[in-house]
Parts: structure tokens; sequence; C-alpha cells
């Protein structure tokens, strides 16, 4: 809960207007609130959603809009059209006073199982769009607010409409389909259901209709349904303003800053979501009352007030494009659209935008380009005088007391070509690397030469340089078809764009590339007419078509409900947000909460730490330091080395947890962790990377670091070719959508300790230790997690020993929510890896010997690491008679690293990958050739000499390679990179084969059947977090019971039930926990079966329970499974096609296809086994694409901590056309009954964008000669590694072929 201020009933306290009302009011779900100066003014709306409204079902991840969960629908006035409009709200971002007059629906406003679910939420769920849940409320709401405004959408619109919503588990495919399924052109599901939404089942509240939910909230006023009547609160010393006219704003503004107040003119707030530390300050004016700045206007220009939200920019544009002296437009649409996100441009202005620039000149703004491209002029007033300045005008502007008014595009004659440019490290929703913006007057007749000086605009090069000046003057009067000129062009940009190394962004000299192919792009469309065909390939942007997919299985009907297609059986309860996650569970009376106090540095000790001032804070109850610690001041087991929970004295990275804040509110403890004072002590240089690590030796000491087979040596002096190489591949962060997170409630008995943890067993051993208690003391419960992949594992522990060391010290339940920032900088992630290799081969390609030195970085402990896994598994599917893989744990300053969905085998496979492409281009042929002449058969031995049996591996490869008609495509491939200079396609096949072994796992499972109804409730050992478990577990519990499904439910985990169980992951605990319920169901029919016998054999189930329950049967079972053995219990195999189109001058990528062909065996379920394929596949796409981790050198700090700097996949980056098919007829399987795993193996199928890509690159390089050798493409091949990849030189950069 949020702490309640004193608030001023009076209006016009600080003001001096009297008129003012001194209350928002506004509806949630028809509701009415009214909210007048109890919360503070920062107060977000998605916090009033949850905490004060106690509707749980909106979620709240990354509190900077850059996620999309927290999506609300608001129905609102806009003055721009002066209609009632619906719009998708990021709630993180949008301050609860600003909503005045708003009807908000949230996820609970649409339906749940009691009154019936909105067809949103049930077809989300029908095609299992859901995994985890944590995303779903906030693509439902996304979808509502689209069709509320769109009843009948194209496919093209919908799928735009989700460029800000990550979901990080499935991958997005079902959720297009579901989503897709609502529109005009939506293909016909026999299925699944499908087709435009009658307006009656929409739900829409018309404002003012009387009908059920209106409460007249919004006053019944269309147009002007809303009062924009002028609203004051004031909130201890600060003040919220909204006026309703211009006038009346600048006496307000005038008036505060003459009091020496500082103040905030603002409208959708978005820019909170960037720069958070703006402020604070003592004034906050609400400019959505002014109906001025809503207004445009065409005479012979036209003009569009700074309230107008970018979305209507953008409509604006569009609109005019097509009309007589605005065809310019055309060249800003593209560039328009790669603007923030949807919701975003829905609530931000332009206006805000540039002031964001204006405010923080090094701000790449796209808008500001944009704007300065189309020549705009932008008024700007103080109450008294109105200004007229361009945007780079504005930079220089002292704004104070002053506002920018509106914006004026003027029309322009033909001879001018306009045109702006944006390359960015995603396809969507990102920041740029470098902006561009031409506007050029050629005379085309003459030569095209350039009439004028032209206006050049690039963003991305610092502050200092807006417009490219030397360029300008160099190209006025210059013929654009002069080779010479492009030449000088060229030099004159890479002189005027020198710049300094951005962390965040690509490197200079990427940038300065960036800009010159932004002329050259600008030139090609120019010159368009003159140029030859195959370099009109530059200009373009990377097209990618309406995505598509294809899921192909076969099922069982015998053995239904096992095998049987079923969605997640959460689905729907996700879908309208009733499921349940930790911080959903309500507010425990005299509730706490914590946060984390983080070190700024890594490698140096604590001094000292200060939290006065923290402790000044209002809301702020204590803090506490190791010292605190009344246990053992470590979260790791006492058989791990020792991990401490707040540093004592040494810091080994940037981000360890030093202490904690405990606070009334989340809100105050997160501010307060800021008012932290840590000094620090001999401080040294962090070691950060794999070279800092070789260079000074830094390695953990590992005894069995070696796997020897055959004679390495011996067959590389023998072999046809020598190929030696290295590859590196990056870290990735898990970026589960619910952060870190723990509840401990002190009880009578211990503490009850409610973590979002994947290891329940050794969390209930770290709080345990911590606190100094005994384990029995330590009552742990999981229901759900919100998405984990190996980050809740190990690096949960930190979280739940920490809330439990605030309540055990302050008696008082507390929550730890951690922020994303938080969790981002302080946890561990996917461990990097280096390899050297060796490599022999005969003249056909077959592998003779293998010898590699592979370096995993641990981080700053090595408890978890995974390097003899990575040594034992980097044979992939290729055979080879002498293997030598040596291992070495390297020991850096960051945070500890963790498992990572597919841990060891996705460094392995990659290395192994790698080879194979670098024999194929060593002995010239093709890499699906040296594949296929190296695949294991079946009986052959493994590196880690495991016998292969049932191995389809060829078989699964050579029907990947017909069904994805790879042959005919390559040829495809290669004409299209005949014809295209600036664009270039590659294909990559790869196989893969994983190893299942059960013989780590141990865990139970307790079934229950309730004798007055014959219902049966579950306890499993396995963590639910998204994989479909639960949903595997009721299948195998009703197919063996012979029940319905319907009868069957999985309750949370607890250490009473499901006590000492291992960690859920390894891919495993599904089948696992599946063998344990099937084994207690076996026990339970048995037990059932001498009562059947006695009754009639049609006796319904319940009347069996009955019977047994009174002759005394135990109706509860429970089974530990705890298989034994060495080796694995079978392999997983599959294999990806995977093609993919570059941008060579950009290096920005467009995956076209994908096809996997995957041995599930006979799958238990089959769409959710999908389900994961296609979600696993995509979190990896993300890994060797796009998401990079950047560390601050000096400090060690992660500085990629945010939506904004880490880039994880949209719906866009997905392959364009995604086709999963589970192998029919698998080999024999071996897994839990006849199934194997699905869960991460597949992660590593999407290593085939990165080699596809990687062949892109290849083409690229042929057309100037540089192709000859080999160059191995590191992790993640983010645009900026592409680009600098295809070695693309000024030189190459003509108008001839
Ligand atoms: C997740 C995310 C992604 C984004 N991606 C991009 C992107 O790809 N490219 C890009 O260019 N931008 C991007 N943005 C920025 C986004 O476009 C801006 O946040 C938005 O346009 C700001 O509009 P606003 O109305 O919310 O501004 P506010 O947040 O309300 O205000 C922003 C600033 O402008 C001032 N201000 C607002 N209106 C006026 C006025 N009329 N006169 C004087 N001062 C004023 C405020 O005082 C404040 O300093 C992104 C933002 C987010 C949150
Ligand atoms: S929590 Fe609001 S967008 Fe992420
Ligand atoms: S289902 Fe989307 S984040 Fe988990």
């Amino acid at each position: 809960m949020y702490t309640n201020y004193k608030q001023s009933s009076e209006a016009g306290v600080i003001t001096g207007q009297s008129k003012s009302r001194t209350f928002v009011s506004f509806s949630i779900n028809g509701k009415a609130y009214q909210v007048s100066g109890e919360h503070s003014l920062d107060t977000p709306l998605a916090v009033f959603i949850r905490d004060v409204a106690g509707l749980k079902g909106t979620k709240i991840s990354c509190r900077e809009g850059g996620c999309g969960v927290c999506i609300v629908s608001a129905k609102k006035y806009d003055p721009t059209t002066k209609k009632c409009i619906t719009i998708s709200i990021n709630s993180c971002l949008c301050p609860v006073y600003s909503c005045d007059g708003m009807e908000i629906t949230t996820v609970e406003g649409l339906g749940d199982k009691t009154n019936g679910y909105h067809p949103i939420q049930a077809r989300l769920a029908d095609y299992n769009g859901t995994q985890c849940g944590f995303c779903s409320p906030g693509m439902v709401m996304n979808m509502y607010s689209l069709l509320n405004e769109n009843p009948k959408p194209s496919s093209k619109e919908v799928e735009d409409n989700y460029d800000g919503n990550i979901c990080r588990c499935t991958g997005y495919r079902p959720i297009m389909d579901a989503m897709k399924s609502f529109s005009t052109d939506a293909p016909t599901s026999t299925t699944l259901p499908c087709g435009v939404i009658d307006l009656e089942d929409l739900g829409a509240r018309c404002c003012g209709s009387g009908q059920a939910g209106c409460n007249g909230v919004c006053r019944n006023k269309v147009p002007g349904c809303v009062d924009l009547g002028q609203i004051e609160i004031t909130v201890g010393d600060k003040c919220w303003v909204r006026p309703t006219s211009l006038a009346d704003t600048f006496t307000i503004m005038n008036t505060m800053l003459a009091q020496g107040k500082t103040v905030r003119p603002f409208l959708g707030n978005t820019s909170v979501g960037i720069f958070k530390d703006d402020g604070p300050f003592d004034v906050y004016i609400d400019l959505k009352g002014v109906e001025e700045l809503y207004n445009i206007s065409q005479t012979k220009s036209v003009t569009f007030g700074s309230n107008v939200s970018l979305s209507a920019v953008k409509e604006l544009v569009q609109k005019l494009s097509i009309q007589p002296g605005y065809g310019y437009c055309k060249g800003l649409l593209h560039h328009l659209d790669l603007v923030a996100s949807k919701s975003v441009r829905d609530c931000g202005s332009w206006a805000g935008n540039v002031m964001m620039k204006q405010k923080h000149p090094d701000f790449l703004s796209d808008v500001f380009v944009i704007l300065q491209t189309a020549g705009g002029v932008l008024s700007i007033g103080d109450g008294s005088k109105v200004k007229t300045v361009s945007p780079v005008e504005l930079l220089k502007e002292d704004m104070d007391g002053k506002l920018l008014l509106s914006c004026e595009l003027p029309p322009r004659d033909d001879s001018y070509f306009v045109h702006s440019y944006k390359a960015m490290p995603r396809s969507r929703f990102s920041h740029a690397y470098v902006n561009a913006g031409f506007i050029m007057k050629v005379d085309t007749a003459n030569n095209y030469t350039v009439v004028e000086k032209p206006m050049v605009i690039f963003g991305g090069f610092g502050a200092h340089l807006n417009r490219a000046d030397q360029l300008e003057t160099y190209l006025n009067g210059k013929s654009l078809l002069d080779p010479n000129v492009l030449t000088g062009a060229l030099s004159v940009i890479e002189k005027e764009t020198q710049s300094t190394a951005d962390y965040v962004s690509a490197s200079p000299k990427c940038r300065t590339e960036l800009a010159q192919a932004f002329f050259y792009k600008f030139l090609l469309k120019v010159c368009e007419n003159k140029i030859p065909a195959n370099l009109k390939s530059g200009m373009a942007n990377l097209d990618r078509a309406l995505s598509e997919g294809q899921r192909k299985f076969p099922t069982d009907q015998q053995s239904w409900p096992v095998n049987q297609p079923l969605m997640n059986t959460h689905g729907k309860t996700q879908t309208s947000g009733e499921a349940e996650y930790v911080n959903d569970i309500p507010t425990m009376p005299g509730e706490l909460h914590a946060a984390l106090v983080i070190a700024g540095v890594g490698n140096a000790k604590l001094d000292s730490m200060d939290a006065t001032e923290a402790l000044k804070m209002p809301g702020v109850v204590k803090f506490i330091t190791a010292k605190d610690i009344p246990g053992v001041n470590s979260i790791a087991p006492k058989i791990m080395e020792p991990e401490e929970c707040l540093v004592s004295e040494d810091i080994l990275y940037a981000g360890q947890p030093v202490g904690i804040i405990v606070a009334e509110s989340q809100l105050i403890a997160d501010a307060a962790v800021k008012a932290v004072k840590i000094t620090y002590k001999d401080k040294k240089t962090p070691i950060l990377t794999f070279e800092d690590a070789i260079k000074h030796k830094s390695f953990y000491k590992d005894p069995e670091n070696e796997i020897t087979i055959g004679d390495t040596k011996a067959a590389l002096a023998t072999a046809h070719k020598v190929i030696k190489g290295n590859i590196e591949v990056a870290t990735q962060a898990h970026f589960p959508m619910e952060t870190h997170i723990c509840l401990t409630v002190p009880k009578e008995d211990g503490y009850n300790v409610y973590a979002a943890t994947q290891w329940m067993d050794f969390a209930q051993n770290a709080v345990a230790q911590v606190l100094g208690v005994p384990c029995n003391d330590v009552n742990m419960e999981v229901r759900r997690l919100g998405g984990a992949y190996g980050a809740k594992i190990s690096r949960s522990f930190h979280t739940a020993s920490a809330s439990a060391l605030a309540a055990h010290l302050l008696q008082r339940p507390v929550r730890l929510l951690m922020t994303m920032n938080t969790m981002l900088e302080s946890c561990g992630k996917r461990f990097p890896y280096y390899a050297e290799y060796e490599v022999g081969v005969s003249a056909e390609g077959k592998l003779l010997a293998v010898d590699a030195k592979i370096y995993g970085d641990c981080g700053s402990n090595r408890n978890d690491s995974t390097i003899k896994h990575t040594m034992g598994v980097m044979d992939n599917a290729y055979q080879c008679d002498n293997w030598h893989t040596y291992g070495v744990t390297v020991k850096t300053n960051t945070p500890p690293n963790t498992y990572c969905r597919t841990p060891g085998y996705t460094p392995a496979i990659f290395i192994m990958e790698s080879i194979i492409e670098h024999v194929a281009k060593a002995l010239n042929k093709d890499p699906v050739e040296i594949r296929k002449l190296n695949l294991y058969k079946e009986g052959e031995t493994t590196l880690r000499k495991e016998v292969l049996q049932y191995c389809s591996v060829s078989k699964v490869y050579d029907q990947l390679l017909k069904s994805a008609d790879v042959q005919a495509r390559a040829q495809k491939v290669a004409d299209f990179n005949k014809n295209n200079r600036w664009k270039k396609r590659g294909m990559c096949v790869m196989p893969m084969k994983n190893a299942v072994s059960w013989n780590w796992y141990m865990g139970n499972a307790l079934v229950n059947i309730f004798n007055h109804d014959g219902t049966v409730a579950i306890a499993h050992g396995g963590i639910e977090m998204g994989q479909g478990i639960n949903t595997k577990v009721i299948q195998v519990a009703a197919h063996t019971l012979g029940v319905p499904i319907e009868l069957v439910k999985c309750k949370p985990n607890s250490s009473m039930c499901n006590a000492n169980n291992i960690a859920t992951g390894g891919s495993i605990t599904s089948e696992m926990s599946c063998k344990a319920v099937y084994e207690c169901c076996k026990t339970l029919k048995e037990r059932l079966e001498p009562i059947q016998q006695n009754l009639p054999p049609d006796t319904p189930w319940p009347q069996i329970i009955q019977a047994a329950f009174w002759q005394k049967v135990d109706l509860s079972a429970r089974y530990y499974v705890a298989p034994r053995g060495s080796g694995p219990d079978y392999f997983v195999y599959a294999a990806a096609c995977s093609e993919v189109e570059l941008d060579v001058l950009t290096g920005e990528t467009v995956a076209l296809r994908t096809d996997i062909l995957y041995d599930c065996g006979k799958s238990l379920s089959p769409e959710i086994d999908i389900g994961q394929i296609e979600g696993s596949f995509v979190m990896g796409l993300g890994y060797w694409m796009t998401e990079k981790t950047r560390f601050n050198l000096e400090t060690g700090r992660n500085i990629t901590h945010g939506t904004w700097e880490y880039k994880v996949p949209l719906a866009k980056d997905i392959p364009r056309d995604f086709r999963v098919e589970l192998l029919d007829e698998a080999p024999k399987p071996v897994g839990f009954m006849g199934s194997k795993t699905a869960g991460e193996p597949p992660l590593v199928l999407s290593m085939s964008v990165l080699f596809a890509a990687k062949h892109a690159v290849q083409a690229a390089r042929a057309d100037i000669g540089k192709d000859k050798e080999y160059f191995a493409l590191n992790g993640p091949a983010t645009a900026e590694a592409l680009q600098q990849a295809c070695l693309v030189e000024p030189k190459h950069l003509t108008l001839k072929a």
C-alpha cells in the first residue's frame, strides 16, 4: 500500500486559483474513484490499480514502459478528434493523477471464471498463447483497446499493434495467431475459434450509455465527455495542477518559477521510462486540460499542437503524404513507425519527445530528426510572446517558463528529396544506433545537381552533432552523379561524425559507417533512375511481410488424454488475470517492503555505508547490513562455496547486495535505496572479459577438466587439413517478466515464505541458514513463477533470504520485489564461453580429431559452473574418433553466473557448429554436406562414451532437408544474392543431439482423492513456471486413474508436501513429476481395484471413491522419484533450417523462415511441447541476435540493465514463417511413457539464424572479393556485429554496378 499523505482540502493553496477542483476522478471497470492527495504525486496508475483498487491482474515488471505487462485500456476524450477514443496505456508510466475523466478497463473488467471469459481472454488461452502467463493480461488489454477503436482490424493492423509487448515464454507465434483470429482477413480454423467479434461481445462500455458498468464518471458529454475543469491538488509541499487554458498555464508556471519552485509541464509522462531521475519537481503541470494545444489545422501549411500524440502525428503524416506538396512525407513514414511502441505513441506527444532532446541533448530522439527533416517550424511561447524556431534551434533555447506550442509542416515542391532513417539493435521498439535525415533540392535535369545548401541531420554522435554542417556545405552545388562527389561526401561524413565510445550504442566506427550508409541509401533513392538494378536493394527497407506459422504433430487418440493436444490448464486464469503470482498475494496486515542496496563498483572493499538520509525519508523503517544477520552470512548450502547474503567486506562484483532498505511501500523503499551513501576502498579495475581474465590468469582451480578420447595429436598429424580458430559467445540475461520476489510472513511456528524460486528446498535452507533457525521453522510455498528459465534456481536465494531477514528482524511481513534494473545488475546470467580449437579433417570433410580448450566465465562464484557439461557435449551430432576437450573455469568480477535454459549444450554446440562451418569454408564445401557426412549413426559412441541407441538424427536431418525444400530454396537464395548487392540472404540447416539424464533428479508427488466427490488434487515437486508441467501432470493422472481431466487439479508446492525436492530444471522435471504422479495414481488404482470388483461395472467414479472411503482405503498416495544410474536415459534429436535476409549497409536482419523438425518421442502433450519449442527457439534467437550485455569497464556495472538498453525479441523478430513439426514414427521412444523433453533443447536450434546471417555476410563479402578467408562470427551477432562483418568500405559505396 502506498503511504497516505496529508492533502490540502482547499483549492488554490499553491497557485492562488480557487476555481480549481481538488480531486481527480476516473473509473476502473465501471467503479468510480476519486483521488485527492492521499497518494504521492508520482504514484503510477499501475500501483493504484493493484494496491488501492485491489486488482492484481495488471502486472508490473520493467516500470519503464518497455515490456507492456502493465497495459490497461483507457477510454478518454480526445480534444483533437473531439471524440472519445480508447487507447492502451502503460500504467507503470501514467501517474494516477493524470487519469481524470478516464474510463479505465483492466483485465478483470473483461471476464472471469464466475461471469464467463471475454472472447479475447478465451481465444488467447485456446490458442495456447500463455505459458507462465505473466504477460497475458497486458496482451489481452492491448487487443481490447485495438478492437474498441477498430472492431474489424486487418491482420497487419493486429500485428502492428504488438510492437511493445514482451513475452519471454511463448515465442509469440500462438499469441499472434490468437489475436489475428479477430481480424477480417484471418485464416479460418476448423479447430479454434476465429472471426471478427460482435460489438456486443466486445463488452465496450460507452460512456454515459447507462449500460451496466457505466457509472457516468465520464459525465456523458460526448464530445467533451470529460469535464476539463481546472484541478489543483497539493500533497505535502508539492502540487499537481491541471489548467484548462494556455493563459492559466503560463500564469501558474511563471508564478511558481518566480517563487523559486521547480516546475514540470508534461502530457503523457512517458519520458520517465527513460529519464527516471529527472526531478523531483515542486509543481507538476498536467497539460491535458489545455485544449488549444490539441489543434490540428491546415491552411497553406499544416500545424499541429504540442499535445497531439505521436500516433496522431503518424496518422496525420500518412494522410498528408498523398496530398500535393506533402509527397515528401512518404520518406518519413517508415521512421515514424519505428518510434517507441504503439502504446507509448498513443500516450506520448511529439512535443514531449522533442523536449526530452532539449533537456538531454544526447538523447537519440527520432522525432527530433523526423521533424527537422520535414522542415518543421516549432512555436514556443512564454505567455506574452511566441517565437518560431527549428528543432535544432530549440536546443539552444532556455525553456524555463516556456512551452512548446505547436509544429508547422510546410509544403514542398517535388524537386526536394526528403528521407529519414534509423538503424537499431532490434527490429522494433528500440533506441537508434544512428538516425539521419536529409532534405535536398536536386535538379535532376542538370546532372542531379544539388541546387541549394541541403539539410543533413545525424543523431547518435553525442550532443554536439545534429546538423552535418560540413557535409551540407560540401554538397551544395555538386552533381550527385559525380563519383568524386560521393567519395568526397563520405570522407566529410567520416570527419564530421567522429565520436567517443558510448557504452550502450554501437562503436564509433560502426556509427560513422551507418551515417555514411544512410547518405548512400539516400543517394540511391535520389538517383533511383540512374543506378543499376542490383543497387536498388540498398535504398529499400528490410521488408517483413505478415507473419505466419504451422504446427504439425502426430497424435494417438488411444492414449488420450496423454498425447492429446490440450491448452495450458491455467490458460484462462492467466489471460483473465486470476492467476496468482507472489506479488498478487494480498497485502498482509503490517506488511513492509524491502529493496536491495547494491554495490556500484566491483573488485573493491566496502569502506562505509551511510543510510542517514534514507532513514529520514517518510516511510523508511530500517536499513539492514551484514552485521544484522543472526545466522550465517551465506545463501549457498554448506556443501558449496559460500556466497554472502550481504557484503561484509570484499565486493566481488558491481551489483552485489550490500544492504536492505525496509519501508512502508515499494516506491519508498526503491527511492530510499538511492539515498544510501556507500564509499569504497582498495578499488581495483574489475576483470570483466576473457581477455582480461586470461591475461591475469584469473581462473578457478578445477581438478577434472579434461576429456580425452583416442589420440588427437596423432590424428592431427596425419589429417588432410588442420584448421585452427577461436569463437566466443557472450552472456544472456534470463529476463523473466516476473522479477525476483519473495514475501515472508512471521508465524507462530516460524515463517511462511512465498518465494519465486525453482528450488524450494535450497531456498528453504538459505533462509534458515541466514536467520539461524531450523529448517522446520521455514514453511515454503510456491504456486507458480512468472517465468524463470534458470534465473530462479540459485539466484532466487538472495531475495528469499533478504526478505526473510527483514521479516525476522522486524517481526512483520516483508515483501521484496526486485526492480528490473536491480535484477539485471545484481543477478548472474548465462555463462559466457570462449574456445580455441584445432581440428583435423579428411579431404571430404570427415572429422578426424577435435582438440578444444574451452573457457567458461563463472563470474565471481563458480557454484553453478557448467564447464564439465560443456566439455562433454560439444560433439553435438557429429562422430569423431579423437577428441580432446580441456576446460578452464574463469573468474571475473561479474555476478555469479548460473544455469540458463539449455546450459552447457548451448555454448558446446555453438563451438561445434562454428567448427563445422569453419571446416566447410576451409574445404570450400557446402556446410550441409559436411554435417551430413559426420552425423552420428545408430550404435556409435559419443564424446562422453555413451552408446547411441534409437539414433534418429540422420532421419531427422534428411527429412527436414526435404520438408523445408532446402535444395530449391538454396538456389533461390543464390539467385537473390546475385541480383542484389545490398541485401543478402543466407540459410543454415543444423542438427542437434541432446542427452537427457534423469539420474540427478529427486522429487516427489502427493495425490489426494477427496471422498465426497472423487475430485483429485496433486502437489508434485516440480515448479510450474510456464513449461506446462501441471497440464502434463493432469493428463497423466487422468489417464492413469481413468477419470476426466476436469476432475484433477494441481496445487501449489510446499515444503510440507514436497520436502527435499531437487530444483526444477534441466528439462526433466515435467517427466519426473509425471512419473511420480503416475506411480501415485497406479498405487491408488491398485487400492481401488478390490472395491471396484465388488461394485457393478458401470459404477460412477465418485461412488467408487465413496465406497473406498467407507472401507477405510487410504485415498492419498505419495511417491518419490529418485532414478539411479550414470548415463543418459535417452537422446533428443532435432534439426532446424533458418533463412535470413540481411541489410548489408546497416547489419539489420529479418528471419524470413524457420523450419524445425523435432523428435519428441510420443509427446505427452503436443501443443504444450510445440509451445516449448517455439518459445525456447525465440529466447535463443534473442541470445544469438540482439541481447547484448555491456559493462562499464571502470566500475564493472552492467549498464544494459533495462528494456531501453537490453533487447529481447519482440513479436516482429520471430521468423516470419515459423514451422514446427514433431517427428512422426519416432524410433522406439524411451522417455517417460515414450515421450521426450522439449523445454530446453530447442534453444540451441536458434543458432541456425546466426549461421544463416553469417552466410548472408559471406555473400556480401564475396561481392567485394573478401570471401576467401573464414571469419568467426561470435554471439550475439547484433546488427552492429553483422554490419562490421560485411567489411563495407566507402570505396564500395558507388552508383555503378
Ligand atoms: C519505452 C519507451 C521507448 C521509446 N522509444 C523511443 C524511440 O524509439 N524513439 C524516440 O525518439 N523516442 C522514444 N521514446 C520517447 C517517447 O517518444 C517519449 O517518451 C514521448 O514522446 C514523450 O511524450 P510525453 O507526452 O509522454 O512527454 P512527457 O513525459 O510528458 O514530457 C517529456 C518532457 O517534455 C516536457 N514537455 C512536455 N510537453 C511540453 C510542452 N508542451 N512544452 C514544454 N515542455 C514540455 C516535460 O517537462 C518533460 O521534460 C520512448 C519512450 C519510452 C518510454
Ligand atoms: S511494467 Fe509497464 S511497460 Fe513494463
Ligand atoms: S507467457 Fe508471456 S512472459 Fe510468460
